[in-house]
């Protein structure tokens, strides 16, 4: 368990909406190298400012976290948009046992709360939030992870074409390793990199899929895969949503890391939902492009640099 000491942070609020914090810790876990929450010592920080997740029972998990690991009477201050959860913030803090101050600006709800010397619904709402094992996918996923209780359509329509495989790869996005697992089903497989910048996807894809075979980076992809060369192939189902809004440049972004990841003649197998503006940014990296199947929406494609 940490230390107290140091403000805690959640995610990147807009400054204008939110108190400034002197040097803060960061808890996201979509930010590489943000300290963990769950792993913060009981009532240990003087003060956390929350841009509240999107999804309700990942908001009250990371609320619940957030109100455990603040000292009693402590200042949690947490927003979000009114349309993702800023609507509902007062009444789930109030649940938790909290008296609210709210205010309501640029279209965001912020509430800010003394942290109550009792939790109520504390070990609720850790325990409906936590990792699990979902029986149907025989995975570990918890709540907050891309399709965390079922298999994208897209992923399953890659599932569906994907060869047997040898050599080296990597799964860009992985995710809590769908698309991982059917790979290392290939026992040509050397080696496989799982990439998210999701800890939780980490952790779940670690406890899923650790071996011999497989290391796995929390890391995100926009910054460098160069600490990846050379592979025979790369998998993925580009995210096309960065924090909430449509962003092909995300997934565009994926492409030109594989590109640069592969050897010549490795093969990217990519899924992707049909509307997205992939095969402009795949042509002038690769020698050969395939569209292997188009259905439900999604298309699948073989690109070979
Ligand atoms: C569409 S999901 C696919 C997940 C998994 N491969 C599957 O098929 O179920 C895209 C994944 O990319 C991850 N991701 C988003 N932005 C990223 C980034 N900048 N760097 C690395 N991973 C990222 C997300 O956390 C998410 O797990």
């Amino acid at each position: 368990m940490s230390k107290p000491s140091r403000p805690g942070i959640y995610g990147t609020p807009p400054p204008s909406l939110a108190p400034p914090l002197s040097n803060p810790a960061q808890f996201s876990p979509l930010m590489p190298g943000a300290e963990a929450l769950e792993m913060q010592g009981e009532a240990t920080l003087p003060q956390m400012v929350m841009l509240a997740p999107s999804g309700t029972i990942e908001r009250r998990y990371a609320i619940a976290l957030a109100l455990r690991a603040l000292v009693p009477g402590a200042a949690l201050t947490a927003l979000a948009p009114n349309d993702k959860g800023g609507a509902r913030l007062a009444g789930e803090l109030a649940a938790f046992g909290c008296t609210v101050a709210s205010a309501s600006r640029r279209h965001h709800r912020i509430c800010t709360a003394p942290r109550p010397r009792t939790i109520t619904g504390l070990d609720e709402a850790l325990a409906e939030g936590a990792p699990r094992l979902i029986a149907t996918l025989g995975l570990w996923s918890q709540p907050g992870i891309f399709s965390w209780d079922r298999i994208d359509t897209g992923s399953a329509l890659l599932l569906e074409q994907l060869p047997s495989l040898s050599g080296s790869g990597a799964d860009f996005g992985c995710g809590i390793g769908v698309l991982a697992r059917a790979a290392l089903a290939s026992p040509g497989v050397r080696r496989l990199t799982l990439i998210d910048i999701d800890r939780r996807a980490i952790d779940a894809a670690r406890r899923n899929l650790d071996g011999p075979r497989t290391e796995f980076l929390w890391a995100d992809l926009r910054g460098s895969a160069a600490m990846l060369s050379g592979l025979d192939f790369i998998l993925m189902n580009p995210p096309f949503h960065d924090g909430g809004a449509e962003d092909k440049a995300l997934g565009q972004m994926f492409i030109r890391r594989a590109a640069e990841a592969l050897r010549a003649g490795g093969t990217c197998w990519l899924t992707a939902n049909r509307h997205l503006p992939y095969e402009g940014a795949m042509k002038p990296l690769f020698s050969q492009m395939s569209l292997r199947l188009e259905a439900k929406g999604y298309k699948v494609y073989e690109a070979v640099k």
